[in-house]
């Protein structure tokens, strides 16, 4: 049987950005040394680590180093290779499990696991070739959408089919021709997202439902609780903690959910804390980051009740005009505002390079004003 780790010990944690900056801040405030492990160099968490491996996910003479002296690993990057994680494993317990990240980063994996079992999502079919996505359109329809298998994120790889008029060899070369999942486009009425975490032991912990408003395809606002019935709100938490189960999760997973007619169909998992969960940090008895960590040690989980209604706005590297850093003040001045910047350097278009969070007596003043701080700048 596996011990908890407890505080004192060290976390090691695969990959360095902004998801695994503020796991590294939740387990520091606990008292645990962190040390992070990035291929990149610049990665934000290593400004919170104790200590930071720069090497590729293959350089397993760097990856033993990261890993000597380590009580836990985990990660906060969807895209490492499994055999890295089943490498750390042999001599750290390492959670999410290399088969569990295998499933979450492939959209075939994924939509397979789903359909086995048993939970709602969009009908799909695996196309290998253009003469397959030909035949595949027969039987999914219109509109659709065609989804590389590997390395999607926020909407990359993706192509949407509206009608039979739809150029399918375009859509197959911009996929990049590799293997692809083609699915029934679900015209929902909303997208939330539930964070589920799962002990070595079995234990689990559920957050309430948000509700996530994407623009270009990437998350703008998150708003906690999502407006949706209690009902609704039941059923996306027993699917998560479906998941989870089925899954054999340890750890923390997101789970993407479209409403459509007050049901659920479950779109994606990522096993690790998400961007739609950032508002717990300062709107929840518990943050995601700190849940992440308790749950990879096996420690007693947290509880999940939320403080207050907030909303949760993405700053994302476009606010920077010619590189200069937007004026802080008036996100300061809002003394219900969080401001949380991720020190990731340099600012691209698109690129998530903070949040802000709001708290507010009811969710439409919390989005209001999220909305009003993010326009100001
Ligand atoms: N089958 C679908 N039906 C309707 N909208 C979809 C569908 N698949 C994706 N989308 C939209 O595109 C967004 C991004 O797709 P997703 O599969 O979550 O990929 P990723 O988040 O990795 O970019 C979703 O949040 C949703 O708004
Ligand atoms: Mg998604």
């Amino acid at each position: 049987m596996e011990h908890p780790l407890l505080p004192g010990g060290t976390i090691g944690i695969l990959g360095g950005g902004q998801l695994g900056r503020m796991s590294a801040i939740a387990a520091r405030r606990m008292g645990y040394k962190v040390r992070t492990f990035d291929p990149a160099s610049g990665a934000c968490a290593a400004g919170i680590a104790d200590e930071h491996v720069t090497a590729e996910w293959s350089d397993t003479a760097a990856l033993t180093r990261f890993a000597q002296g380590c009580g836990r690993i985990t990660l906060e990057f969807e895209n490492i290779p499994p055999a890295t994680v089943e490498f750390v494993a042999k001599s750290v317990p390492s959670h999410p499990s290399a088969n569990v990240l295998a499933i979450c980063q492939n959209r075939r994996r994924e939509k397979e696991f789903l359909r086995t079992a048993g939970i709602p999502c969009a009908n799909f079919a695996v196309v290998s070739s253009l003469v397959e996505l030909q035949a595949a359109v027969q039987t999914i329809g219109f509109p659709c959408v065609l989804k590389t298998a590997d390395f999607g994120y926020d909407g990359k790889g993706q192509v949407k089919l509206p009608t039979a008029e739809a150029d399918l060899a375009a859509a197959w070369h911009k996929i990049g021709g590799a293997v692809g999942v083609l699915e029934a486009w679900v015209p929902f009425q909303m997208e939330i997202s539930v964070l589920v975490a799962r002990t070595v032991d079995g234990r689990t912990a559920v957050h309430d439902p948000a509700e996530n408003i994407h623009r270009n395809h990437i998350l703008h606002l998150s708003i906690s609780p999502a407006r949706i019935s209690e009902a609704t709100a039941t059923e996306a938490r027993a699917l998560a903690l479906s998941i989870a189960e089925k899954i054999s999760l340890v750890g923390l997973l997101a789970v993407e959910m479209f409403v459509k007619e007050g049901r659920i169909v479950v779109n994606e998992l990522a096993p690790r804390p998400h961007n739609s969960g950032h508002q717990t940090f300062d709107a929840n008895e518990t943050s995601q980051f700190e849940q992440h960590i308790r749950a990879v040690c096996g420690l007693p989980l947290g509880g999940t009740k939320p403080l207050a209604p907030s909303a949760m706005v993405n700053l994302l590297g476009d606010l920077w005009r010619n590189g200069q850093e937007p004026d802080w003040t008036k996100v300061l001045a809002d003394p219900a505002a969080k401001l949380h910047l991720y020190d990731k350097g340099k600012a691209a278009p698109g690129r998530k390079m903070g949040h802000i969070t709001v708290t507010a007596a009811t969710v439409e003043e919390a989005i209001r004003r999220a909305e009003a701080l993010h326009a100001a700048l």
